[in-house]
């Protein structure tokens, strides 16, 4: 197990491991969307590797959805950790500066998944092969900016955008909305 990261970002100090929970309207957002597209059944189990403190997993569970929640925290490194109990699909928002190891292990385990990236997350000429090798079959633009620290609007960096693979179904062009952050 490697030891947790400190990563610091151009602009100062990331948190430790990159822990941002996810405003819980995002998620909302992402499950209404896959239900609504019959992506997700109700009956799928999620894997939410990178759970953190539970901000993902919560809307999850509150939405019925059996969840399996782990965390580098309590151990189980995603990128070495190999998940022997069934999942149907893997739905996180991963630490930034793991995302595209994140992305690569998703894509190993041959299910379904949706992970939280930067909105300009394709923009880099790195991530050109990725992109091309295994183009994602969406990319879901939040139309609001959520607010990833607590300390009102977000910076351009926080804005976000799903990816999923090998699903059944591919639509483009489509966007997630807000929904009611008060659920929860
Ligand atoms: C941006 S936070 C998101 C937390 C949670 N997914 C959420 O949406 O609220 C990233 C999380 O990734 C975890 N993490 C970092 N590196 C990891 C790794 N290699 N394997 C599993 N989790 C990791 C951190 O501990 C942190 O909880």
């Amino acid at each position: 197990m490697r030891d947790p990261l400190k990563i610091i970002g151009a602009n100062g100090k990331r948190r430790e491991n990159d822990f941002y929970p996810t405003p819980p309207e995002c998620t909302y957002a992402l499950l209404d969307y896959l239900r609504q597209n019959f992506l997700l059944r109700s009956t799928d189990v999620i894997w939410e590797p990178a759970c953190g403190s539970n901000a993902m997993v919560d809307v999850m569970a509150c939405q019925g959805y059996p969840v399996i929640a782990t965390d580098i925290t309590q151990g189980y490194d995603f990128l070495e950790y190999e998940m022997q109990d069934h999942f149907d699909w893997i739905i996180t928002n991963p630490p930034f500066s793991l995302s595209e190891q994140f992305i690569k292990k998703c894509i190993d385990y041959g299910k379904p998944f949706a992970l939280l990236l930067k909105s300009q997350y394709w923009h880099s000429a790195k991530r050109r092969e990725l992109f091309r090798s295994h183009t994602p079959k969406f990319v879901l633009p939040l139309t609001w900016r959520p607010d990833f620290t607590g300390k009102g609007s977000s910076m351009l960096e926080k804005a976000a955008a799903y990816l999923a693979e090998k699903l059944a179904r591919s639509k483009a062009g489509k966007a997630l909305l807000e929904g009611n952050a008060e659920r929860v």
